[in-house]
């Protein structure tokens, strides 16, 4: 497969690398706003071409795009290399709205394209083992999701300047960069809930810097905890009453363990390198371009909407607004 990538930070040096080394992918062009950056980037990955004109790049000599940009941009390039007749793979959260989500996933099926969501979760094969392993554990009525990590842009907000991750303007912030990871799970394991409550805590600059939402099921209670303002040290928990299961990264999916009542400890999975899960969901967006009728590209589009739509409804909810 050859790629476009749009984007020039860290991330998505990382889906390089995953690519590279689980699919062989080739990537032939990066789009920039800057030859500065682009330059570097395209030196770094050994990437031939530097795009500055985004309506250039999506007329590039590639089939898919690998999209990292801000938030605020992913529907609006999304659509413009769909358009194109790109596939496209786009980092989480794949467009600020749903009905977004909605009206590009018509655009891509009417344009024979494959349009999917970096998510690691729903492309990790420890996926099956976590729900195997719920199986183990009777019944569940108690689930604690965590994803707090302090921000390594934090530093700077403090002295006075305003990284993209903390300006609403470009729709980022705590739920929509970490939250998202414990919403994925809990929908994907537990349906869709009957009621949402969710509540915010803000900066300065508007943006949400933690937040929490309950997820209240029939049988059960998902709390989803959420903060780029501290950092989380025990990890995520699944109650049940014949175990509990621990879960030390939710959006990696890694060192996940059961214990049983007596304290037993048996190892789900243990470390996977963050290339390698970017790897996954390469393999996974390369697979489903040969195979579009591949029943789970049905399932992550699905879920995908699902997601996009609880989020919709945690930030009205909890009051977070990207104006
Ligand atoms: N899957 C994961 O684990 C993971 C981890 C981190 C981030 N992400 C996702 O990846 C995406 C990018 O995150 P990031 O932290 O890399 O973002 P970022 O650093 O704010 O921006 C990414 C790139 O976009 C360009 N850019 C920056 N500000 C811009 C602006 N105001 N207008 C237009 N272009 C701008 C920059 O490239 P140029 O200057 O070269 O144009 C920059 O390198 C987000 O959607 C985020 O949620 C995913």
């Amino acid at each position: 497969m050859r790629y476009g990538v749009i984007g020039t930070g860290w991330i998505a040096k990382s889906f390089i690398d995953g690519a590279r080394m689980l699919c062989n992918s080739d990537f032939a062009a990066v789009y920039s706003r800057t030859e500065e950056s682009g330059g570097r980037f395209a030196k770094d990955n050994s990437i031939p071409t530097v795009y500055t004109d985004i309506n250039e790049f999506a007329k590039g000599n590639f089939d898919a795009v690998y999209i990292a940009s801000p938030n605020r941009l992913h529907y609006e390039q999304s659509k413009l290399m769909l358009k194109n007749g790109k596939h496209v793979i786009c980092e989480k959260p794949i467009t600020v709205e749903p009905e977004e989500l909605e009206e590009l996933q018509t655009l891509a099926k009417k344009n024979g394209l494959i349009y999917i969501e970096a998510i690691m979760y729903m492309f990790n094969p420890a996926r099956e083992l976590l729900k195997e392993a719920i199986g183990k554990i009777g019944r569940i009525t108690s689930v604690h999701f965590d994803f707090s990590q302090l921000s390594s842009k934090y530093p700077a907000y403090l002295e006075g300047k305003l990284p993209n991750i903390f300006n609403p303007a470009l729709a980022t912030g705590c739920l929509m960069d970490l939250g998202i990871y414990c919403v994925y799970p809990a929908l994907d394991l537990f349906g869709m809930p009957e009621k949402i409550t969710a509540c915010a805590s803000f900066m300065e600059s508007g943006a949400d810097g933690s937040g929490n939402s309950a997820l209240l099921y029939p049988d059960k209670l998902v709390n989803l905890i959420y903060s780029k303002l501290g950092q989380d040290r025990l990890g995520s928990q699944i109650f049940g009453d014949k175990g509990t299961i621990t879960v030390e990264s939710i959006s990696k999916l890694i060192n996940m363990n059961i214990i049983d009542n007596n304290g037993n400890k048996t190892e789900i999975i243990g470390d996977v390198p963050k290339e390698k899960l970017m790897g996954y969901e390469a393999k996974a967006f390369e697979s489903f371009i040969s195979n579009p009728d591949d029943e789970y590209y049905a399932v992550t589009s699905e879920r995908a909407l699902q997601v996009s739509r609880v989020m919709k409804e945690i930030r009205k909810i909890s009051g977070i607004k990207f104006d």
